[in-house]
């Protein structure tokens, strides 16, 4: 039976991770682009319509203001908002049987991501590196020296990460996943992130913050600053967080 390195799964992890040393020498394979949008010019039209009750939703005014926000007050990100955070991306939600169900859903509920954020400034919690104790609905404090710069620096130094309240990093267990679905368990782990990344941004707007998501870090660096062992788990995606400051045009439906 393969084990986990040997997987293709595992192995284009792998190749596409970036490290500081290499990543000017990667070659992109020369791929042709193709346009944003797809059309059907001789398809039948249909106009949706766009006066919807719906959108006195609450989820409305959350989707239509969210842009990826990169600039941030310097006001802290309350306790109670990370705990929502928190909670919003990756909290339970109900129990059936052996199964803890989560807020954000997970292919043969597996759950095969870990939540860590390194506080920047975050009221009542000294700065440091944390994880998320889905369990017990509470912190696992791993390091308190302030990492905010590391963590920009390892994201291929996007400076702006520096001034966010809070920077949430996703690992996934690949095991977890892979030993039921086997390779094709990587896709479900890559779009269980999107899925987790997705409820935090959300819940991000809803109080105030704004999100950006990064997916551009050198893996072993974030790796290892969260003592990860690259061989079961790996950093797949970060996110920075912090107090909305910019007003942005918005573009109505
Ligand atoms: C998978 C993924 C990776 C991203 N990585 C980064 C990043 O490393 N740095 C950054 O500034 N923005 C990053 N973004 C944010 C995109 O640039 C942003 O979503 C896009 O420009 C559209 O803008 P909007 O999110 O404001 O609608 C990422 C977004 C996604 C979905």
């Amino acid at each position: 039976m393969p084990e986990l390195s040997d997987c293709s799964g595992y192995k284009y992890l792998r190749d596409s991770a970036y490290n500081r040393e290499t990543i000017r020498q990667i070659k992109r394979p020369a791929i042709a682009q193709v346009d944003t949008f797809k059309r059907y010019p001789d398809a039948e039209k249909i106009k949706l319509p766009t006066d919807w009750t719906l959108k006195e939703a609450r989820i409305t005014p959350l989707l239509q203001k969210r842009r990826s926000l990169r600039k941030y007050e310097s006001e802290s990100v309350t306790m109670e908002e990370l705990a929502f955070m928190l909670w919003a991306s990756q909290g339970i939600t109900a129990k059936s049987g052996h199964y803890s169900f989560r807020t954000a859903p997970s292919a043969g509920a597996l759950y095969p991501i870990e939540t860590y954020f390194s506080a920047n400034s975050v009221e009542d919690l000294p700065p440091g590196l944390y994880h998320f104790d889905v369990e017990n609905f509470s912190l696992d404090r791993l390091s308190t020296t302030d990492s905010a710069e590391v963590v920009a620096n390892a994201c291929l130094n996007q400076k702006f990460m520096a001034q966010a309240a809070v920077s949430f990093l996703w690992s996934a267990v690949i095991r977890r996943t892979m030993s039921k679905y086997g390779n094709r368990g990587m896709r479900y782990i890559l779009l269980d992130a999107g899925h987790v990344c997705q409820n935090l941004v959300i819940a991000a707007e809803a109080t105030g913050n704004g999100a950006c998501p990064i997916a551009a870090f050198y893996d072993d660096e974030v790796n290892e600053l969260l003592g990860l062992d690259p061989e079961e788990e790996t950093v797949l995606y970060v996110a920075a967080v912090g107090k909305r400051v910019v007003k942005q045009k918005q573009c109505s439906v």
